[in-house]
């Protein structure tokens, strides 16, 4: 079983995709998590990525197949997956499409978040004040939204397109809320 959790920045893709892991026993996989903890540790790669994730920029597509590729094809991995924040390009999508299918897989289903960009903005800000998250700058939460209008957004139409099983959520309300309708939506 493979799903994507899809939404614009602070959407609550992440909050959102725990309560999903949990409940419907999916690996939660984020490649922002990845990336920061890429970053933390200093490797090549968050050398690589720090500076674009700084000012709200997606990394090159090359670097984060790479990434999802192995972790795809580890054994150890399950194959019950939430990918959050991966497709986020038509190639990052194509690139996926072509990895499932020589395992005779693909995607599931889309749990794609719909949310008002003022409220968007106002929850990155908040949480600027709380965590301090490097991209939560205003400038950085500008170029971040621009992206996903330019290049993210597109990535839904392939999946409808394809035929796949698109829900689409409005993520306004409380986290146990927006659950509910996620439930709703995925249960038989
Ligand atoms: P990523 O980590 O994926 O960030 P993002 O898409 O900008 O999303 P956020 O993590 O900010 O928000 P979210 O939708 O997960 O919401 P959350 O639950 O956190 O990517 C970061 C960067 O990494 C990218 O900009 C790019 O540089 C790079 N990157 C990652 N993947 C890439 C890829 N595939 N290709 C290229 N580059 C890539 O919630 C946000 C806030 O709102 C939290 O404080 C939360 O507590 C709060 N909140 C959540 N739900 C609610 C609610 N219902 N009511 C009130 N507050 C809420």
């Amino acid at each position: 079983m493979i799903g994507l959790i899809f939404g614009p920045p602070g959407s609550g893709k992440g909050t959102q995709a725990a309560h999903v892991e949990r409940e419907f026993k999916l690996s939660h996989l984020s490649t922002g998590d990845i990336l920061r903890a890429e970053v933390k540790r200093g490797s090549d790669i968050g050398k690589e990525a720090e500076r674009i994730m700084r000012a709200g920029d997606l990394v090159p597509d090359d670097l984060i197949i790479r990434i999802v590729q192995g972790i795809l094809r580890d054994p150890n991995v399950s194959s019950d997956v939430l990918l959050d924040g991966f497709p986020r390009t038509l190639e990052q999508a194509k690139a996926l499409d072509a990895m499932l299918a020589t395992e005779g897989h693909k995607v599931d289903f889309v749990i794609a978040f719909e949310v008002p960009e003022d409220i968007l903005v106002e929850r990155l800000l908040h949480r600027a004040k709380v965590e301090g998250r490097a991209d939560d700058t205003r400038d950085a939460i500008t170029e971040r939204m621009h992206e996903y209008r330019n290049l993210t957004a597109r990535v839904l139409d392939h999946y409808r397109k394809a035929g796949v099983r698109v829900e689409e959520i409005d993520g306004v309300g409380e986290v146990d809320e927006v659950f509910e309708r996620i439930r709703n939506a995925l249960e038989p």
